[in-house]
This record gives structure tokens, sequence and C-alpha cells, in this order.
């Protein structure tokens, strides 16, 4: 009786240790840094590429570039990390339903006020059997964006776009609207 006691007093001083895996909030921030490092990489190389050679150049740049950023940003840690978007551009980049569902969530709470960067949705779901911690931030459009996702395009730009991604759905854009989102991944 006596040990029963201690034992369960242990439990509740060390929660954690019957806990299992990490809490929802300590992941989310997880996803959260690592979000805000790829944000950080993408940018400086896209703004550095479109003052090299404008962007036409910048385009390329974006295409090899952004997948290869966002794997090195993942390497060495159990996420997987990715962009996707309800007008994507690259249609690997297509949002699941789960994904879906979030996008358009962020959509509404926009829309109802709600600032471009608090716009965050996370949830552990199941993946093939699997408990997986899902992530996903919103990806705002800035002015900077809007030569390549902009609806006043220069003709060099429309021409590439055309030429690699024949089903271009990300162009029409305004400055202020949701551009998509990053998402995330880990399983636990
Ligand atoms: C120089 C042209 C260019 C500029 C400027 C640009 N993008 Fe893109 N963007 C692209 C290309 C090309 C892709 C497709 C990348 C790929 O194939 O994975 C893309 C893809 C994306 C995606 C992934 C979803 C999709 O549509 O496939 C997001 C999100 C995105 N861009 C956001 C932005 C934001 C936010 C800005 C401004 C900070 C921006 N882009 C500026 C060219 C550009």
């Amino acid at each position: 009786m006596k040990f029963l006691r201690l034992a369960l007093a242990a439990l509740a001083v060390f929660p954690l240790v019957a806990a299992g895996p990490p809490a929802p909030e300590a992941l989310a921030a997880q996803a959260r840094g690592l979000a805000g490092n790829l944000t950080l990489s993408l940018q400086g190389e896209l703004f550095a590429a479109m003052k090299e050679g404008g962007p036409v150049n910048a385009l390329s740049v974006c295409r090899t570039r952004a997948p290869e950023i966002a794997r090195a940003t993942a390497a060495g840690t159990p996420w997987r990390i990715g962009r996707t978007s309800l007008k994507a551009r690259n249609p690997s980049n297509a949002p699941d339903a789960w994904e879906t569902g979030r996008l358009e969530e962020f959509r509404t709470r926009l829309a109802d006020g709600e600032a471009m960067g608090t716009l965050e949705a996370f949830e552990v779901v199941d993946v093939a059997g699997r408990p997986t911690f899902r992530y996903m931030k919103a990806i705002g459009t800035g002015s900077p964006c809007l030569a390549c996702h902009g609806s006043a395009l220069d003709p060099d730009v429309a021409a590439k776009l055309k030429e690699l991604y024949p089903d271009d759905r990300a162009v029409g854009f305004a400055a202020g609207q949701l551009r998509g989102a990053f998402t995330l991944s880990r399983p636990l």
C-alpha cells in the first residue's frame, strides 16, 4: 500500500515518464521554428536571385532550390517539410485532403480578420495506421511575390512559367492574400 502510494506520487511528479510522445504544443513550437528557418532561407535566395538576374532567372532558382532548401531544413530532424496551396504552381505541391481543409480554414479566418502571421493549425492524425503529427502555417502574398504570382506578369516571366508549368494555377494573386502554407509532419 505504501509502495503504491509512492508510485502514484512519483507519477504525479514525473508525468513525462509515462506520457510518451511530446505534447502537441511542444511539437508545434518545433514545426514553427523550422517553418521560420525555411522562410528566411527561401526569401534570402529568392531576393538575391531577383537582384542578380531578374525574375526569369529567379524563377529557375525557385524551381530547383525551393525543394532542396526544404530538404536541407528537415535534414537531421524527424520532420518532412513542404509547401502547398489551394492554387498550386507545381502539381506536386497540391494539397491532400487534410491540407485542403486547413487551407480553407485559413482563408475563412483571414476573411474574419485574423492576422496572416497567426494562422496555423496542428493535429495528430492517423497515417497508414501510425499516429502522425501534422502542422501547417500560412504563407501570405507580399508585393515582391507579385512578379511571379500576380496578375500583371512581365511577358518573359509569363512565357517561362507557361513552359515550365503548363498547369500553373498560382497567378492572379494580390498582396495580402493567402498564397499557401508550409506543411510539416512527423511520425510519433
Ligand atoms: C521569381 C519568381 C517567383 C517569385 C518572385 C516568387 N515565387 Fe513562389 N514560386 C515560384 C515558382 C517557380 C514556384 C514553383 C516551385 C516548384 O516547382 O516547386 C513557386 C512556388 C511557390 C509556392 C509553393 C506552392 C505552389 O504554388 O507550387 C509558394 C507557397 C510560393 N511560391 C510562395 C511565394 C511567396 C510567398 C513569394 C514572395 C515572398 C513568392 N512565392 C515569390 C516562383 C516565384
